[in-house]
């Protein structure tokens, strides 16, 4: 693996959905800044992410959202020494206005272009530095497991090596956290769903168990089942507390969401923990928006026979220094792309082939 300099910055840039985010990231893991711009109060109206809305809003915070980012650097652009973007998966419209404006940033500056799977930069948050620059101690050693929930994409997998990938198990239906946000508008509880569902739990009471899809010896999910459980459990309520009590709702909501939350947690990490049994790995990295979730860490910090990772909460929802920390990696590895890469709305983990195939030859 070829060396990078230390001061090595880069300028990240993700729009995959809905949040338009430009970060600098030094090192590969010194987090100069990171600009978010949440579009979450256009979407929320409609109960989620409408593409058109999203590629809009892109359009008109990008510029404004590199600036801050920017002008933190004392040199500016001479201080970068590349340019890092999402290239998939995600929206296609949303994820070429990002693609665009790095490929504009990166030629006008003659930077290298390194495009980033949004899954990969979920999972390399873990290595981004939570105060000040750590030790190369401090970062995960390999072989480890890594559970990526997020909106769009739930899966575990074990990594052996930076970019070498296991898929071993993926969502059947709905990813946890597309799970959250169909289940909290079933129980009126507003989008996104994972932090509102989250909050009603924190006050409810216990006393009921929905069900779990275990899918026996496999490591995949299923979460539509359980999401279907929800609905039946809500319409019934909604008759009974229409003919008896019209409080009842008020009750059953919070108690719904406790029960679904922990049904949701349950599958995880009891997964995550078997397969890093399983694999011998030395940590289990939690990746992805539904990795804020507090029981979700609690729990799998209890149960995991090794230690647990998760980044801070900002870090675990979408930004661009995840994405600059992935790009770091795989620059070092001579991963760089050409002035053709092209968005991939339907991008896989590891499926990055051009890339990988950078990656073995420095193995
Ligand atoms: O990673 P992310 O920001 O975007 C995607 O790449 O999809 O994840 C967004 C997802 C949403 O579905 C949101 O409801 C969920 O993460 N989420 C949570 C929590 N915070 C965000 N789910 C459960 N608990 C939370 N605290
Ligand atoms: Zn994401």
């Amino acid at each position: 693996m070829s060396q990078l300099p230390e001061d090595f910055t880069i300028l990240a840039i993700e729009t995959s959905c809905d949040e338009t985010a430009a970060a600098i990231v030094r090192g590969g893991r010194e987090v100069i800044s990171n600009v978010v711009a949440s579009q979450i109060d256009e979407h929320r109206r409609y109960g989620g992410v409408v593409p058109e809305v999203a590629s809009r809003q892109h359009i008109l915070a990008l510029t404004p959202v590199i600036h801050e980012a920017l002008a933190v650097l004392p040199g500016g652009w001479a201080d970068l020494h590349a340019v890092a973007v999402t290239y998939g998966p995600g929206l296609a419209g949303a994820l070429m206005t990002g693609l665009n404006a790095a490929k504009a940033l990166a030629w006008a500056r003659s930077l290298p272009l390194i495009g980033v799977n949004h899954i990969e930069a979920h999972i390399y948050a873990n290595w981004l530095a939570v105060s000040g620059i750590a030790q190369e101690r401090d970062l995960p050693s390999f072989p480890v497991i890594a559970l990526v929930v997020s909106g769009g994409h739930t899966l575990l997998a074990l990594l052996e090596g930076h970019g070498q990938y296991r898929i071993l198990g993926q969502t059947r239906d709905d990813a946890a956290g597309e799970a959250f946000d169909k289940v909290a508008r079933i129980m009126g509880l507003g989008f996104p769903g994972g932090p509102a569902i989250q909050q009603a739990a924190e006050s409810a009471p216990g006393g009921l168990k929905l069900p779990r899809a275990w899918l026996r010896d496999s490591y995949d999910f299923s979460f539509s089942g359980l999401k279907t459980a929800v609905l039946h459990q809500v319409q019934e309520r909604q008759l009974q507390s229409t003919k008896a009590n019209p409080l009842q709702r008020d009750r059953s909501i919070p108690q719904l969401a406790a029960a679904f939350q922990e049904s949701v947690v349950d599958v995880l990490v009891t997964k995550s923990v078997d397969a890093a049994r399983a694999f011998g790995a030395t940590e289990i990295l939690l990746a992805g928006g539904v990795a804020a979730n507090t029981h979700l860490r609690a729990e799998l910090a209890r149960r995991s026979p090794v230690p647990v990772r998760f980044p801070p909460i900002h870090l675990c929802t979408d930004n661009a220094a995840m994405i600059a920390a992935a790009a770091y990696y795989r620059y070092r590895a001579g991963g760089q792309h050409g002035w053709d890469l092209d968005v991939k709305p339907n991008l896989r983990l590891g499926a990055d082939q051009e890339l990988r195939v950078s990656f073995d030859s420095v193995r």
